[in-house]
């Protein structure tokens, strides 16, 4: 019963099933110490666990599966010596984000994990993408990109760039060398 307690637990993460938890351990503790009812009130709780659990479950699923559906701008990150590298992302991920969550093997890139102070996810983009980007870069970031190898005037920092809509399909070139702010 420990066992299906913990796992339940672990499931139930809105608040709105703190509640229910309080009062299937509370019946479970009761059908322990009485004799005559205990399993009836046992299968009792043990039907709340299912219930609670499978719609969790249930909530937990189609959120994933809405996450995954929702992985829909492809972005093409191209590497010095022409090698290119093709993730899937979100709006509103970074092209950091794209990075890790599609396990591209980009050499040394993110190293701070965007806590703007590395300039390792430096990317270049073509001079229109550039242009069309909803933000330009806050005085924080453009601190971090003068520090970076191989500056341009379409160069941006990838932690700091968000997918919308409209960039689906858009390539960014990677620099040959990184500098990594926080060893100078
Ligand atoms: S990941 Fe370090 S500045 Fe972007």
């Amino acid at each position: 019963m420990n066992l299906i307690m913990n796992c339940i637990k672990r499931m139930l993460i809105t608040r709105q099933h703190i509640i229910p938890i309080i009062n299937v351990k509370h019946s479970i503790r009761s059908s322990n110490s009485s004799s005559n009812n205990g399993a009836d009130d046992r299968k009792t709780a043990q039907n709340h666990f299912r219930e609670i659990g499978l719609k969790t479950m249930n909530q937990f699923n189609s959120k994933k599966v809405k996450n995954v559906k929702a992985r829909n701008i492809k972005v093409t990150f191209i590497l010095d010596g022409g090698e290119r590298l093709m993730g899937m992302g979100r709006q509103g991920d970074t092209l950091l984000e794209v990075v890790n969550d599609n396990n591209l093997e980009i050499d040394g890139y993110g190293a701070c994990e965007g806590t703007l102070s590395c300039s390792t996810c430096h990317v270049m983009l073509k001079e229109e993408d550039y242009r069309n980007l909803p933000e330009g870069a806050s005085d924080e970031e453009l601190d971090i990109l003068e520090l970076a190898y191989d500056l341009c005037d379409t160069s941006r920092l990838g932690c700091q760039i968000k997918l919308t809509k409209e960039m689906d399909g858009i390539e960014v070139i990677v620099p040959a060398s990184v500098n990594d702010a926080r060893l100078i």
